[in-house]
């Protein structure tokens, strides 16, 4: 998959990678720690190509997450949002995109997608109307885009026990390996002591928290659990963040409802581009799961659940975010 491959790493990279902290992680795959983020080899190459590549425009909307926190649902949501001045009739309308495409074949990440291979990428087919794109990268490797533009930028984050949980299942169902209880406590320790994969999942966080604070009007930060307990409200909020409130008529025509119903995990997940569809080695099934809160309880022992609510708690603290 294309986390894990090895390739197109240049020689600079190399030189860089030889000079930061490393690791291997529970599969014998090498992570690096780079401006205090850990990335496979191959993301970060995608991560300086990013960084010296990327000119931010004002009107792009950058859709971030920590993985596994709810990215391909608000990439689904802003899709149905932005869509809907030239399409008003999605429910039956058999043209919108996400019935021919995943969310994130839609919406491309950044380090993984856009700047994947080199630094100046074709972006021509990402101008209308407004560039659309997604990045699991901590603020602050975006500093560029963040300090030098109005571009909106939106953060989904997630429970940390639900989203080791979902990290747990979708790395087992996309390496095609058993789902062991090994491989979850490995991922438990990393989780625990930062050095997993765009961990730590703190400073995650804590850089687009406090970004939200800062400029509200540049960083919307959004809890999948919020979206999940009540998505209308929420939706509605993502919507005026973005510049494009629903009108009181679409409100009346059940147009909100709409969006939802189309994004919705049972019907996304019901899309034949999606129950048969796969994208970078990766089964496009693989990113429907259960979507539950605290389904983790059903695979965390009490002990571990303590340890990361303590960890979380100490790192949190005097932040102003709650967990
Ligand atoms: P679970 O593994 O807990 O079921 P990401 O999109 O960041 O990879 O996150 C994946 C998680 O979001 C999975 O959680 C998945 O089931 C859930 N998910 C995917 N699409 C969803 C949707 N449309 N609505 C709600 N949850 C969704």
């Amino acid at each position: 998959p294309s986390i894990l491959r090895d390739d197109k790493i240049s020689e600079e990279t190399n030189k860089l990678i030889s000079s930061l902290l490393s690791r291997t992680d529970f599969q014998g795959q090498k992570l690096c720690q780079y401006q205090g983020c850990w990335y496979y080899y191959n993301t970060l190459q995608g991560v300086l190509n990013f960084q010296s590549g990327f000119q931010p425009q004002d009107t792009d909307i950058i859709l971030a997450s920590y993985p596994k926190s709810g990215t391909t649902w608000l990439k689904a949501l802003t899709v149905a949002l932005m869509e809907r001045p030239k399409n008003n009739s999605y429910s039956s309308d058999d043209e919108h995109p996400l019935l021919y495409d995943n969310p994130h074949g839609i919406v491309p990440c950044l380090e993984m997608d856009v700047y994947h291979e080199n630094s100046s990428p074709n972006l021509a087919k990402f101008s209308a109307p407004r560039r659309l794109f997604s990045t699991h990268m901590p603020l602050h490797a975006m500093e560029e885009a963040h300090k030098h533009s109005a571009c909106k930028i939106v953060y989904v984050c997630r429970n940390v026990k639900d989203t080791l949980v979902s990290w747990w299942f979708f790395l087992c169902a996309v390496l095609k390996i058993e789902q062991s209880r090994g491989i979850l406590e490995s991922l438990f320790e990393s989780f625990c002591n930062g050095t997993i994969y765009y961990g730590p999942f703190w400073e995650h966080l804590l850089s687009y928290w406090r970004a939200t604070l800062e400029e509200p009007k540049h960083v919307l930060f959004m809890r999948y659990e919020e979206l999940k307990a009540e998505p209308r409200h929420q939706i509605k909020r993502l919507a005026e963040f973005l510049g494009c409130p629903f009108t009181k008529q679409e409100e009346e025509s059940g147009v909100v409802d709409k969006i939802l119903d189309l994004c919705s995990l049972r019907n996304l997940r019901s899309l034949e581009v999606n129950k048969t569809g796969s994208r970078n080695d990766v089964d496009h099934k693989d990113y429907f799961r259960k979507g539950e809160v605290g389904d983790s309880k059903n695979y965390l022992t009490p002990e571990m659940e303590y340890k990361i609510d303590m960890i979380i708690q100490e790192k949190l603290q005097g932040s102003g975010l709650k967990f």
